[in-house]
């Protein structure tokens, strides 16, 4: 079996990495010259752990190349996969589908002998549909049929994801595609993965159905996280009781400061513009869009009221153009952790993109680290008033608080001590909830977390 993998982004390049180990032979193709020629020196462009020594194993037994040959490698390939990004429009929620389409176009020309032509991108519902008129109008004689099937993989544990799959999705109407799909699962189907095979529409909308819904069980944690505080009640609790239930189960019932990453935001977006362009509006979809966007300034206000436990919190709306901060000393923070979670360095739609410039705006000066992200942060982030630090005790040295963003393990077990003599006051505001409240009071700090007293 001979595949392409069509952008050797997170996706591509995991998915394909896994792929050869199942035995496939796998071209990674990528239109950006730099990433192609990293992964040929044997580098890796992203931070996913496990994957340089998967990348390396298969590339050394000959499964395994990279190119920036679109045309080469499509027209060898029993089955391409379309692995491209489709990130929100500019203008509008809707994705953006100009990568996708444009790989499919340049896989049209390429096309030789009988050809599956998958993706593996979140795409709306009818963009399989959309992609066959394009390849049909563009070599009417190519042999091909399209599949979708949707990637379901986690950044951070994305081979084990891949490798032990809950399900896999494949949406085909073509019984030559279907058995190339199957046999190119072959190896995960022995290990009795539940293998679904749909219609393509419906396989595209179990990807945007399965991501909102626990966009949504996100959302609601944190919306009891807030209640929490106003009542008097543990959050922590609320969660492990609600996630108890069998029915409700415990996973994404984490309090966060917003969900971010390269999925959620995007395709919470999307499903809202496609259910509206289908006259049968997601309201409960929007609502979360909505609320997590708040959420992630209404962090800013958290920060700034335990930074002036005398100010009333949510006393600066964002967009105030005098914040009050200005006319005092400015306030000295440590952020720790800038990527949208552990174990990446993906940096995408991560809630430090909203909460570090709000900080800024307001006159905050700020001291940052992040395990893996500095490098995607620094690219991203305004670089006045930011020093970038070289470890957390690093970047709480001399200041007032520190504010944990990202729950790294590394910020997990700090040292009291260190900490308590970095720190200029002894304030730690967790955003992730990764302390005991009662064990860092009792080691001389303020402590402020989100949903607990
Ligand atoms: N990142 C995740 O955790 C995840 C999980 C499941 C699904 N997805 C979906 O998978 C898709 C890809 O996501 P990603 O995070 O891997 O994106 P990414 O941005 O990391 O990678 C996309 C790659 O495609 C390349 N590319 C774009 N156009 C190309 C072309 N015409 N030819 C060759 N290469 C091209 C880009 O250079 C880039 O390297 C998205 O639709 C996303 O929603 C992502």
């Amino acid at each position: 079996m001979k595949v392409a993998m069509i952008g050797t982004g997170y996706v591509g390049l995991v998915s394909g990495a896994c792929f050869a180990e199942f035995g496939a032979h796998v071209t990674g193709v990528d239109s950006n010259p730099e990433k192609i020629a990293k992964l040929k020196a044997g580098g890796v462009p992203i931070f996913e752990p496990g994957l340089e020594k998967l990348i390396a194993e298969n590339s050394a037994a000959g499964r395994l190349a990279f190119t920036t040959d679109l045309a080469a490698a499509a027209k060898e390939a029993n089955i391409v996969f379309i692995c491209v990004g489709t990130p929100t429009a500019e203008s509008s929620r809707h994705a953006d589908l100009s990568q996708v389409f444009g790989a499919a176009e340049a896989i049209a020309d390429a096309l030789e002998g009988f050809t599956v032509v998958a993706t593996k991108s979140t795409v709306p519902v009818g963009t399989g549909e959309k992609i066959r008129q394009r390849i049909k109008a563009r070599n009417p004689k190519a042999d091909f049929a399209i599949a979708s099937n949707p990637e379901f993989l986690r950044e951070g544990s994305a081979i084990r994801d891949f490798m032990h799959p809950d399900r896999i999705v494949v949406g085909c109407e073509d019984e030559r595609a279907r058995k190339a799909m199957y046999s190119l699962y072959r190896p995960l189907y022995l290990n009795e993965t539940p293998m679904l095979y749909t219609d393509i529409p419906t396989a595209e909308l179990i990807k945007y159905a399965a991501n909102c819904f626990l966009a949504t069980k996100i959302g609601f944690i944190n919306e009891m996280a807030d209640l929490c505080e106003k009542v008097g009640a543990n959050v922590q609790d609320v969660a492990r009781g609600m996630g108890l239930d069998g029915r409700i189960g415990s996973k994404f019932l984490h309090v966060s400061p917003g969900f971010g990453g390269s999925c959620f935001p995007k395709d919470t977006r999307a499903l809202t513009q496609i259910a509206q362009d289908a006259g049968s509006p997601v309201d409960i979809v929007e609502a979360v869009v909505r609320k997590n966007d708040e959420r992630k300034l209404k962090m800013v206000d958290k920060i700034w009221s335990a930074c002036h436990p005398e100010r009333s919190e949510g006393s600066h709306a964002a967009g105030d153009p005098s914040p009050a901060a200005q006319d005092d000393k400015a306030i000295t923070l440590a952020i720790l952790g800038l990527t949208f979670k552990p174990m990446t360095d993906d940096m995408r739609e991560s809630a430090s993109l909203a909460i570090v410039p709000e900080l800024l705006r307001r006159g905050a000066k700020l001291r940052a680290y992040d395990p893996e992200g500095m490098e995607n942060a620094k690219a991203l982030l305004p670089q006045k008033n930011i020093t970038w630090c070289t470890d957390a005790y690093d970047a709480m040295q001399g200041a007032d608080a520190a504010v944990i963003l990202t729950e790294w393990n590394e910020f997990r077990n700090l040292d009291w001590d260190k900490t308590r003599a970095a720190l200029h006051s002894p304030l730690i505001i967790d955003l992730r909830n990764i302390y005991k409240p009662q064990e860092v009071r009792e080691s001389g700090f303020t402590y402020v977390s989100l949903g607990r007293k």
